[in-house]
């Protein structure tokens, strides 16, 4: 995969990586009107796959607080996230792909998680953002693993990560509460076999 990163330094905020057709970067304060359409478009869509969070998740107030979060996150390198966009539609949000629960030391593992607008699928668009992102944080951040755990009936997803070169380490029982139920999770791990 071929990207470019639009900064001085590859540490500095924000950050911007390109890809044949997308933009994948950081949120600022200003996205928080393209994030809460995207959002909301997609609630009914997303919401077998995530957490329960209160009515006002899907307010500009609630999600500025989360941009804020996430940039302070991005200083201390314990979460990256991205939104993507196409480059001939660079207003509107396609998905996001984030990186959480970033740990150093021995471990250089994370978690992987990404959804995408109902409207979007089927295009190869997510794969093509999680394949640079994902060679982005193992050539910059220098993790060594990335795990991404998906519900055994989401059979896109399954798909999507297999097609990634994530193999399967396992299985946790009711290891997830989505959606209000405790769910049952298989996990996908790719390695950074360029790291040292
Ligand atoms: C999971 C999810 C991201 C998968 O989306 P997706 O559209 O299947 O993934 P991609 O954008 O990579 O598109 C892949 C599809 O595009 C097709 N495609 C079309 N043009 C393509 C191209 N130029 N390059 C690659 N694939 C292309 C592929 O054949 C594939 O379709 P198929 O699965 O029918 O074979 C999406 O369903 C989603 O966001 N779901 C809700 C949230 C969710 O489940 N998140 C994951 C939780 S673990």
């Amino acid at each position: 995969m071929i990207y470019f990163c639009s900064m001085t330094t590859l540490l500095d905020f924000p950050l911007q990586i390109a890809t044949p057709r997308l933009r994948l970067f950081t949120a600022q304060e200003r996205h928080v009107d393209d994030i809460l359409t995207y959002l909301i478009e997609n609630k009914s869509f997303f919401q077998p796959w995530m957490p329960t969070y209160g009515p006002s998740f899907h307010t500009r107030f609630e999600q500025l607080k989360w941009i804020e979060n996430d940039i302070q996150m991005f200083h201390h390198r314990a979460k990256l996230k991205f939104y993507i966009a196409l480059k001939e539609a660079p207003e509107e949000i396609v998905g996001d792909v984030v990186f959480t629960n970033i740990i150093y030391g021995g471990f250089l593992s994370c978690f992987l998680g990404y959804k995408q607008s109902q409207k979007f699928e089927g295009n190869g668009y997510m794969k093509e953002a999680i394949e640079a992102a994902v060679d982005f944080i193992f050539k910059h951040w220098k993790l060594h693993r990335v795990e991404a755990n998906i519900v055994p009936r989401n059979q896109k997803s399954i798909k999507l990560i297999s097609g990634l070169g994530f193999e399967e380490e396992g299985y946790s029982k009711k290891y997830l509460k989505l959606n209000g139920a405790w769910e049952d999770h298989v996990h996908f791990v790719k390695r950074n076999l360029k790291l040292e």
